[in-house]
């Protein structure tokens, strides 16, 4: 048996999309808040298996999503590498910063970093305990996305330094990509040999690219990934989520050889359409709208599954469910998607 996410990468459709949602492991759930106030440190979280493992589940057992996605962070390789990242608390992540070729000598690609061996016994514990029918789904940062945390030491709302580095020492920024993607692809195959079904590439900062700077250092490196991956293990599907590249989207679904786009929230249902010709698409409820009435949230998802359903769909947010997100509009929504063939095909009759 394979879950439906691989099914639909496969060829499959379906009626009812498979649905889960970015961020569906996180603090709107009470349960996660428990086991977070006892783990102040956000990355030992992320490298403690049997408590990853538990968080990975909470959002299965309270929605029975479609597809688990491990619990755990993308600067995870940054980590790995021997950048120090802490996260302090609410004010997102904070690195100690590359940025010239004597600071980028002193990161080390290791193929069996023990840190990130941690994840792939979360991996094999979540997979233990979920059923057959739903997909596993591993991921990494894209290696731009990456980097640009790297270089700017955390969160920059247009991420300015990196970006100058594109004009004057693309030289340096090649190279520090170079070995996020060689790590990457280390921890992406581990993942999988631990029973991740599915991958997804996380490239949350591939708007701020410029069109020529877009290929080389967001298409480029994930063509090379996406061919890593699928000459290691053929049989799984890799989502990309090249997150408000905007016109760039077309260019990303052809060159980087992904089987799933994912795509945010400013992307029209009439275009994403278009694509489902090529392949299944994922997405893009605005995760605010869950903060909405029933009546809004409503109007939206029936816009959305209007355009969508009729194709390979697989239902998501545009980007991370957030904190005070209220948890009956999550049930809410999964259940208005489940049950809305039903009211589609009840309505009509009347
Ligand atoms: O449920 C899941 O989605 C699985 C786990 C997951 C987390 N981060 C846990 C997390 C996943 C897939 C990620 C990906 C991730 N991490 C991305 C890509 C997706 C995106 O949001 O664009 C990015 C950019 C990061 C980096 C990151 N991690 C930031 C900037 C922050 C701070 C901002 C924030 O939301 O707090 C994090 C922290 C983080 N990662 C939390 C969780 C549950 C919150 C940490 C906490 O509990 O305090």
């Amino acid at each position: 048996m394979v879950g439906k996410i691989s099914a639909l990468a496969e060829g499959g459709y379906f009626k009812t999309p498979p649905i889960w949602m970015m961020r569906q492991a996180g603090r709107y759930l009470p349960e996660y808040r428990l086991i977070r106030a006892s783990s102040p440190n956000f990355l030992e979280l992320c490298y403690s298996p049997k408590k990853a493992a538990d968080i990975t589940l909470q959002p299965i057992g309270r929605f029975d999503f479609d597809a688990a996605i491990i619990f755990a962070d993308i600067l995870l390789v940054a980590d790995s590498l021997g950048t120090k990242v802490e996260f302090k608390n609410g004010d997102g992540p904070v690195l100690s910063p590359i940025r010239n070729k004597q600071e980028l000598s002193t990161l080390k690609i290791n193929p069996r970093c023990p840190k990130l061996s941690k994840i792939g016994e979360t991996v094999s514990l979540v997979k233990s305990r979920l059923g057959a029918d739903k997909d596993l789904i591993g991921f990494i940062g894209a290696p731009w996305s990456v980097a640009a945390y790297m270089v700017e030491g955390g969160t920059r709302s247009k991420f300015e330094l990196i970006k100058s580095y594109l004009y004057k020492d693309a030289e340096f920024l090649s190279e520090l990509i170079d070995i996020i993607t060689e790590q990457s692809i280390n921890y992406l195959k581990m993942q999988i040999d631990a029973g991740c079904t599915v991958v997804k590439i996380f490239d949350s900062w591939a708007g701020v690219l410029p069109v020529d700077e877009f290929y080389k250092f967001s298409i480029l490196p994930t063509a090379k990934i996406v061919s890593s991956i699928k000459s290691y293990r053929s049989d799984v599907s890799i989502i990309g989520f090249p997150r408000e590249a905007g016109y760039m989207y077309e260019d990303y679904i052809k060159q980087t050889g992904i089987d799933i786009i994912a795509f945010d929230s400013k992307v029209p249902l009439q275009v994403a359409h278009k694509w489902q010709d090529e392949l299944p698409v994922q997405g893009n409820l605005d995760p605010s709208v869950l903060m909405g009435s029933r009546e809004v949230i409503a109007e939206k998802l029936d816009k959305i599954m209007d355009n969508l359903a009729g194709k390979r769909f697989i239902f998501n947010l545009g980007h991370g469910i957030v904190p005070g997100t209220p948890i009956e509009n999550v049930g809410f929504t999964v259940d208005y998607i489940r049950n809305y063939e039903q009211k589609k095909n009840s309505s009509s009759t009347v």
